[in-house]
């Protein structure tokens, strides 16, 4: 008797949060399903995880080297080395024309990292906060498990999924937000916001009090026009963005912000104490990354080959209906004409064609099942291939 209260404690005491219970990528299970047919043999082209193949710049990987072997990694400051803060208030001289101050540049561990703090720093406990669909998960979820109450505003193709400043108040009418948070050029659409959509929408944004953020992470990637920084149009948005995609250098879990001068202590403070200082190693390595442009304007390159031979080759293949691919290096894709189910139709395209790609459902509850995601940063003959097989399959 006595031991069966204490395992009802125990379970008691090792029953998750109500916050934590946030959902899973559906991603991990496409690619545990195409780790099985790899074990088995086979050949999977893999287009369902949102990473470049290519690895960091030669510059980054030097200066990681060299700092191994002649400094000690030691904490850092907290908002980031200040020489990486400096060049990367020189980043945005020189590709947007753009005088930032330097103490406004936060680093942090990748784009995630820059998630939590923007969020501590800027909403209470039950702040409503509008996000996309389709969209990247994790803002919903992060927000989610902050105590924050995500609020889904379904963008179309009519607009390149660019949310607009009548739907943004339209949802502040029905119950005031606090915040604002978009992505451009966005995941999973690879859509991207006009300079004129932007700004609209930040100028909405601020008629009404709501907080902007602009997740800005695929910068670098833009092919239909270009990107357009948030930081140019309002002192009161706040800009988050990563070494992770144009720099090829997502495991070195390296981000930054550009952040309202109001918020630099607060964030400052929070990060001291959630994480200290964001792994030096890397801070040195990004540094060196802005040497490296060449380098990663070839990858670019790659990424706009890889999307002409999609763009051409799947309607070939009998995939017709895709959104614009202004950037990133993703295409979504609608497959409602062959199912109901994208989940079912992603995994009998890996079990059939051995071609992985990921369910809409991930980035988007309402319609994601009639959407699936392909990611293009793989070589230009992983593309052809996985053209041909899915024209194969669907025949
Ligand atoms: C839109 C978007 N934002 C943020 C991230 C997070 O990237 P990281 O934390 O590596 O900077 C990703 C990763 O896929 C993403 O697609």
């Amino acid at each position: 008797m006595l031991e069966a209260t204490s395992r009802e404690r125990a379970k008691t005491l090792l029953t998750a949060s109500g916050r934590s219970d946030v959902p899973p990528f559906m991603v991990m299970d496409v690619m545990a399903a195409a780790a099985r047919i790899e074990a088995s043999g086979g050949h999977v082209i893999h287009m369902e995880v949102g990473q470049p193949a290519a690895a960091a710049p030669k510059a980054a990987i030097q200066a990681a080297h060299a700092a191994l072997d002649n400094a000690r990694i030691d904490y850092t400051s907290a908002l980031g080395t200040p020489s990486l803060r400096a060049r990367i208030a020189r980043h945005y001289r020189e590709t947007y024309g753009l005088g930032v101050d330097t103490e406004r540049i936060v680093v942090t561990t990748g784009s995630s990292g820059g998630f939590i703090l923007a969020f501590l720093a800027l909403f209470e406990p039950g702040d409503r906060v509008a996000v996309t669909v389709p969209g990247y998960p994790p803002y919903r979820h992060i927000l989610k498990a902050l105590g924050c109450e995500p609020v889904l505003i379904e963008t179309s193709n009519d607009n390149r999924h660019a949310l607009t400043g009548e739907a943004l108040l339209a949802a502040h009418r029905k119950t005031p937000l606090k915040g604002v948070l978009v992505g451009s050029p966005a995941n999973p659409t690879g859509t991207m916001m006009s300079r004129e959509a932007l700004s609209t929408l930040i100028a909405a944004a601020a008629s009404a009090g709501i907080r902007f953020i602009s997740d800005e992470i695929y910068h670098g990637l833009d092919y239909a026009f270009p990107a357009v920084t948030a930081a140019e149009l309002s002192n009161d948005a706040l800009v988050i963005n990563s070494f992770s995609k144009y720099f090829c250098m997502t495991g070195w879990r390296v981000g930054w912000m550009v952040v309202p001068e109001p918020l630099v202590r607060p964030i400052e403070r929070l990060q001291q104490n959630l994480s200290i200082s964001v792994p030096t190693l890397s801070q040195i390595a990004a540094e060196a990354a802005f040497d490296g442009a060449a380098e990663m304007e070839e990858i670019k390159r790659g990424y706009l080959e890889n999307r002409r031979i999609l763009i051409e080759g799947l309607p070939r293949a009998g995939l017709t209906k895709f959104l614009p691919a202004d950037g990133a290096f993703y295409l979504y894709a609608d497959v409602s004409d062959f199912t109901a189910d994208s989940y079912e139709f992603a995994r009998q395209m890996l079990e059939k064609a051995h071609v992985a790609a990921t369910p809409g459902l991930d980035f988007d509850p309402i319609q994601g099942e009639r959407f699936i995601r392909f990611c293009y940063a793989r070589s230009a003959q992983e593309m052809h291939d996985a053209v041909a097989r899915i024209a194969k399959w669907l025949k």
